[in-house]
């Protein structure tokens, strides 16, 4: 046993994801790149990315790695970038994806980013957003599922770099 008490299950992912790439591939017009936050969306983005060709749509992958809580359960506050996507996003759709949104920094942050390399037009995407825990202004156009202000891990998402291997989704107790 992992330990967590599961809060959403491998069916209710896959069906979710699936619902999700129908939303996106309707909104997104053509050519896009989904952009994965590493290392939490690493998952997420691999079965999105399978869903999205499922409903149409035919995304390149590029990720970009920030700096993470470490071993906390709680943000630092402080969002660096620790590994950077190619130059050639100027002009591109780009679909940013994280797997959890909690305060809202590290969205923004990486959003800034691709704002600044001039892309040609953005949409964000999480799996979980935790509205109640919002510190900073980040919207999000596709979000899978709202849940409480619990500390969860599966499906990509660590605690302490344990968890991600998960099919599942818990809370951490
Ligand atoms: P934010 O910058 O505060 O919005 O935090 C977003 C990042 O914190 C996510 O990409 C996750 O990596 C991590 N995070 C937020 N909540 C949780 C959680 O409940 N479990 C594990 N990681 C989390
Ligand atoms: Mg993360």
């Amino acid at each position: 046993m992992s330990g967590l008490r599961i809060l959403l299950s491998e069916a209710e992912i896959a069906a979710r994801v699936e619902a999700l790439a129908g939303e996106i591939a309707r909104t997104i017009p053509g050519d896009f790149v989904m952009v994965g936050l590493l290392k939490g969306a690493a998952v997420f983005v691999a079965d999105l990315a399978r869903a999205l060709d499922r409903a149409g749509a035919r995304p390149e992958i590029e990720f970009m790695r920030l700096s993470s809580y470490g071993l906390a359960t709680v943000s630092s506050g402080e969002v660096r970038l620790l590994g950077d996507i190619p130059d050639h996003i100027e002009g591109r759709r780009v679909l940013l994806i994280d797997d959890i949104v909690d305060t809202g920094r590290s969205i923004a942050f990486a959003a800034g980013l691709l704002c600044e390399r001039k892309i040609g037009e953005l949409w964000t995407c999480a799996l979980l957003d935790k509205p109640q825990r919002r510190e900073v202004e980040a919207p999000i156009d596709f979000v899978g599922f709202r849940i409480e202000d619990h500390f969860v891990a599966g499906y990509g998402i660590d605690h302490a770099e344990k968890y991600r291997h998960l099919p599942y989704i818990g809370i951490v107790e």
